[in-house]
This record gives C-alpha cells, structure tokens and sequence, in this order.
C-alpha cells in the first residue's frame, strides 16, 4: 500500500520529487522528509553503496516508489545525462530540489583549479542546467516547486572561503530572479539557506570546536530538512533553517558591513585549525553508471 501525499499522484498521473546529492548530508535527510510525506522520489548522487541502499531503505520504509541514478553531476554533460533517464522512464517531476554542492576552506591561492573548476560546476552550473532542462515540465506539472539549496555564506563576504560564498551567492540571486519571473506559472521557487550543519564526518569536527552562538546555531540535516520541506511546500521564498540563524540574518540586515566583518572572521578563525579542504567527496571514476532502477 502506497502513501500518496497530494503532491505525488493528482488523477492517475504519479508525480515525483527529484533530489540532487540525495545520498548523505542534507540531501539525504531532504529526500528522508519528503518520503515521510508520501512523495515518490527519483534520487541522484555519485554512484555507490550509499545511494542503492538509501533507495531500497527507503521503498521498504516508507512505501513510495524511489529510483537512484548514479552520475557525478561536476561532469559537463551530467544534467543532461539526468534529464534523458527521467524522460526514458517517463517520470513525471513536479518538484526538483537542487541540493548538490560542495563546501572548501582554505586561502584562494592555496586551492587547486581542477578543484575551483569542479565547485563551480556542482554550486553553480548543475543548479543552473537542471533548473533549466526542467522547467518546461515543471510548469506542464504545476502546481510545481523547485528548490536549491544556498547558504547563509551566500549572503556575506567569507575570507578563505571566497569561491564557496561566489557560488551561494549565484544560488541565492537566481533563485530570486526566477521566483519573480516563473510568479504566474504554477511553479514556486524557493532558496534554502542553511548554516552550519553537521551533515557529514568533516564538518561535524569542525563543528565540535566551535563556541557561543556558532555553536548554537549548529543544526542536525534532519532539523534542516524538516523545516526546509514544510516551508517549500508552503510556498516560501527564503529559507533560513533554525531559530538562531534566522535571528543573526535578521540583526546583520540591520548592522555596517564592518561589524559582520569583524564577527565573521571570529567564528571563522577556528576552522583553519584544521587545515585545507577541497570539499568531502573525492569524484571517483568510471564518470558516470546507473546504479538502481
Ligand atoms: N553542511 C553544511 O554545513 C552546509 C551549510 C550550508 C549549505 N550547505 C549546502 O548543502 C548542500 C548539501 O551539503 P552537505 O553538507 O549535506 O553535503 P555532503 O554531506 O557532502 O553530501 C553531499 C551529497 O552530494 C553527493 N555528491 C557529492 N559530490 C557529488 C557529485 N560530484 N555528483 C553527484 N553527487 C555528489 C554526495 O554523494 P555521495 O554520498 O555518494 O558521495 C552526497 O549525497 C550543499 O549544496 C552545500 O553547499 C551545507
């Protein structure tokens, strides 16, 4: 017996939720939610163990139909890649959630530009391809939403962290470009601005030396996630998971660049305790392969 929410079947038609970087982290805890909700999901990440079990767990679990596709969506022609398997298996997508993205820390100069160059392409061009290839379908779906993830580092400037808060700040800025355009469409578009999040191995030491309200603010994927998919099923704009993020955005509105300058670069001093960081994942080889159907 499967739990349809009304999102994922109107009439006889089956609609699904499309979730990039579903495996781990956010991601994982996003296509969670929305399985907790009822909605059939197609799941997207690097090909392995991870994304094959996530899909079974979460068929017995939840009792909605789930697909994975293994791709490494920094390759140049991954969207179109996910954009032919949802259209082979004649999947209806009526909500697309953009989440893949990697994180970096480290001096501009001290990071590779194989690595920049795969950054750009996951934060930046993934969101922008996919949100495109999709939209047309989206609309023939509406009422439709799609969702991409950003970072509360979109809306400052973050020193050893440059390219990373560029990348958010493109999320961020055509996010809410395109709600504005795609208004009278059916299609709602929404930006989720999460902040430090203990979302995997790395980020979780990193957490763990953090003080004060840093360390206040730190939210678990599944907080995130939770209030991430009721907010974007309600139609909201932006985002900003957690009661303490939302106040520190809503105070360094009010504020001189200069003073968010100056705490900025105090929660961020401790991270470079630990060292460089070209992101978590290292891309494997082979490029791409499907891995569950
Ligand atoms: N964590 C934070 O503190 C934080 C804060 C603000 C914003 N964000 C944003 O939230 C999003 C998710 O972050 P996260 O911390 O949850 O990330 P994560 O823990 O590193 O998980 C990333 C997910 O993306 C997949 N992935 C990584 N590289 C990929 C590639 N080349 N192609 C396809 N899939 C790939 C991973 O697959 P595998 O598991 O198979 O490797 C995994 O499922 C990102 O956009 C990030 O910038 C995170």
């Amino acid at each position: 017996m499967l739990h349809n929410s009304p999102l994922s079947t109107i009439g006889f038609k089956m609609y699904f939720t499309l979730v990039t970087g579903a495996s781990g982290g956010i991601g994982k805890a996003l296509a969670t939610e929305c399985a907790r909700k009822g909605m059939h999901l197609l799941l997207v990440a690097l090909p392995g163990f991870e994304l094959t079990e996530l899909v079974s767990q979460i068929r017995k679990t939840y009792k909605v139909h789930c697909y994975g596709l293994g791709v490494d969506m920094s390759e140049a022609h991954a969207s179109q890649e996910v954009y032919d398997w949802v259209k082979e298996n004649d999947f209806n997508v009526n909500v697309l959630i953009n989440n893949v993205g990697v994180g970096s820390k480290g001096e501009f100069d001290k990071l590779s530009t194989c690595f920049y160059q795969k950054q750009i392409n996951l934060n930046v061009v993934t969101t922008c391809m996919m949100t495109r290839l999709f939209l047309d379908d989206l609309k023939r779906n509406a009422p439709a939403h799609i969702m991409n993830t950003g970072s509360m580092g979109g809306f400052y400037a973050l020193p050893n962290k440059a390219v990373y808060s560029a990348t958010k700040s493109f999320v961020y800025s055509l996010t809410k470009s395109l709600r504005l355009e795609l208004a009278n469409t059916g299609v709602q578009v929404s930006v989720l601005c999460p902040g430090g999040t203990d979302s995997n191995e790395k980020t979780i030491a990193i957490n763990k030396d953090l003080k004060g309200i840093a360390k206040m603010s730190i939210l678990q994927p599944d907080e995130v996630a939770k209030e991430a998919i009721d907010k974007m099923l309600k139609g909201k704009s932006r985002i900003i998971p957690g009661t303490v993020n939302k106040i520190c955005y809503h105070i360094s509105r009010l504020v001189p660049e200069f003073v968010h300058n100056f705490f900025i670069g105090r929660a961020f001093k401790h991270v470079h305790k630990h060292g460089y960081s070209e992101g978590v994942h290292q891309v494997p080889e082979p490029k791409m392969a499907k891995v569950a159907n």
